[in-house]
């Protein structure tokens, strides 16, 4: 769970992201930190939510002193998380990609997830998104159904992890 002493390295990493062209997971109004960090804290918290968000772990990864990369673990599947968000998210900042860490951060994720009492959780990636698929099937994904998302235009897979 973010802090406040996390604050440069999230604005580094996010940062980042944003360079490169991107968005993913808790990117949301990163620049304004202190915002940011207490809008984590009520998600954790499960508590003064904005409506369609639900309780959800939000964990930086850090190896050694590099922050490179986060991941979420959401606690209720409403109808949307259910179709196209599922229970888990992950992302690696730009520069630390293909070196096998996204594999190891979802395979890390599912441990609180099996204290959290979960027996399996759903991952939902985009069609194309080759490199999350690889990450989803090399940690046991199982193949329900592809649907498609309108409001998002694109076709995704969901995919359940047994625990
Ligand atoms: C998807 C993402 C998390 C992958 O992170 P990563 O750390 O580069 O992934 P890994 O290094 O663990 O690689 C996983 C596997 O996918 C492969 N892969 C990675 N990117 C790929 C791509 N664009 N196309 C095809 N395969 C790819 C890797 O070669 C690796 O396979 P291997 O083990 O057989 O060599 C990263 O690209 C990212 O953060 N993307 C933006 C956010 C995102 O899409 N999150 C997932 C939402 S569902």
């Amino acid at each position: 769970m973010p802090t406040e002493n996390n604050r440069e390295d999230v604005l580094s990493f996010y940062t980042e992201i944003e360079e490169s062209g991107g968005e993913c997971i808790g990117f949301g109004n990163y620049k304004e930190y202190d915002l940011w960090l207490s809008g984590m804290q009520k998600r954790f918290a499960g508590k003064d939510l904005p409506e369609g968000y639900v309780r959800e772990n939000f964990y930086l990864c850090y190896d050694k002193e590099i922050l490179i990369g986060v991941f979420s673990l959401k606690f209720t599947l409403i109808q949307s998380l259910l179709n196209f968000g599922g229970h888990i998210g992950y992302a690696v900042r730009p520069s630390e990609r293909n070196q096998g860490w996204a594999i190891q951060i979802l395979k890390q994720g599912l441990t609180p997830a099996k204290q959290f009492n979960f027996d399996r959780v759903l991952c939902v990636c985009d069609e194309d998104n080759y490199g999350s698929e690889k990450v989803i099937l090399k940690n046991g994904g199982v193949l329900e159904n592809t649907l498609y998302d309108p409001d998002e235009k694109v076709v995704v897979k969901r995919y359940w992890i047994h625990l």
